[in-house]
């Protein structure tokens, strides 16, 4: 067995992140779908730059956990970051190391699908046909378009049709949960509308899909406060080193007014349960070097064993490309019967 192979070990997760009222709800979602047929799970994440702990809580730690009950498919959205990246060598290191992240978080290529949405043409091709179904003042009020109009931005059309181009990722694969954070939920409406819309021109072919937000960690705060993002220069990296640990969390804007140096908790509490670390904080009231120190420390005890397992994991590129090949088959063979049905319906094969 090759080393790459040895580590792929899905983690036993702890739901540290989450209250009690968010576990239950995991629990009871996960019960549910255990009783019923094995249902289907798609999401991706776009190769943009390093994934920070806000993609994790919000989105990939919920792949991890489901990836058991689920079947389940897990996509490198490159043709989503063609908009953003245009770079030929930035965009195959981003997509060989969103792999890695992947498979270091736990991702386990025997049970489900990992693969790259440009290995699979039936997404754009599809993504096609919901455009043709599909009209300009709908997509005119996706949040994503107006935030790139109000910032005067000049958007690309590639950016007006995102959301039918993940319309297409989900709908292929008859999904019927999308795990993502909050700021995703507006696309899974848009594949809901679309499914909606096509089954009403060309009669019942798309499953309508729900997207999997949970509460707690929909919207996972930065260390300026606002939502953690890549683009807002606030994140903590998922696999950072500790001098980047150290350096996010000092850099945590911290806010003297309240009982509570609000930032610091907010982000703490991803890593440890909310009542413990009650105590800490009013024990030490105004000390935030030492809660700072008490985060760092939690931080590295939690992000070390994942950083560690992507440097192995990251030694053997050909596995890594092996895995994604075998994704794209797997996928390729159910995007392409489903491809089928859909072009009967709209009347193109002869
Ligand atoms: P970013 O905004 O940092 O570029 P992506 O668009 O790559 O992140 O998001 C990948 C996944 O992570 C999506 O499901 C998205 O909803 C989720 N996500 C991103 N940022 C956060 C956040 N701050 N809190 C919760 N979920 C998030
Ligand atoms: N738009 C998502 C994001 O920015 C990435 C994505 C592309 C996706 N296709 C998807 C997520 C299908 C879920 C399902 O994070």
């Amino acid at each position: 067995m090759s080393k790459t192979q040895a580590t792929f070990d899905p983690k036993p997760d702890s739901h540290v992140g989450l209250s009690l009222f968010g576990k239950i709800a995991l629990f009871c979602y996960t019960m549910n779908v255990n009783e019923k047929k094995q249902k289907t799970l798609l999401s991706g994440v776009k190769p943009t730059g390093h994934p920070h702990i806000g993609n994790y809580f919000g989105a990939m730690k919920q792949f991890v956990e489901l990836q058991n009950t689920h079947s389940g498919y897990f996509m490198i959205a490159d043709y989503h970051a063609l908009n953003f990246i245009q770079n030929a060598g930035e965009m195959r290191q981003n997509i060989l190391d969103l792999a890695l992240d992947y498979l270091a978080l736990g991702l386990d290529p025997k049970t489900s699908v990992i693969f790259k949405q440009s290995d699979v043409q039936e997404h754009t091709e599809l993504a096609w046909i919901f455009d043709t179904i599909t009209t300009m003042p709908y997509l005119q009020r996706a949040h994503a378009y107006k935030d790139a109009q109000a910032k005067d931005k000049e958007i690309s059309v590639g950016t007006f049709n995102y959301p039918m181009l993940m319309a297409a990722d989900i709908l292929l694969y008859d999904t019927d949960v999308v795990p993502v954070g909050q700021d995703q939920k507006q696309h899974v409406e848009y594949a809901r509308d679309t499914a909606e819309k096509f089954n009403r021109i060309f009669s019942e072919t798309f499953k309508l899909p729900e997207p999997l937000i949970l509460a707690d960690v929909a919207v996972v705060l930065g260390t300026d406060g606002q939502k953690m993002s890549k683009s807002y220069n606030n994140t903590i990296p998922l696999f950072a080193e500790p001098e980047e640990i150290q350096k996010a969390v000092m850099g945590i804007v911290t806010d003297s007014s309240g009982e509570l140096p609000k930032n610091v908790f907010a982000i703490h509490k991803l890593f440890r349960p909310e009542a413990e670390l009650k105590s800490l904080y009013e024990a030490n009231n105004g000390k935030y070097k030492v809660l700072k120190e008490a985060l760092i420390a939690d931080i590295e005890a939690f992000i070390a064993p994942l950083r560690e397992r992507r440097k192995v994991l990251a030694q053997d590129e050909k596995s890594v490309l092996k895995i994604l090949a075998e994704g794209a088959e797997k996928a390729r063979e159910v995007a392409r019967e489903k491809m089928k049905v859909v072009r009967e319906k709209i009347g193109t094969t002869l």
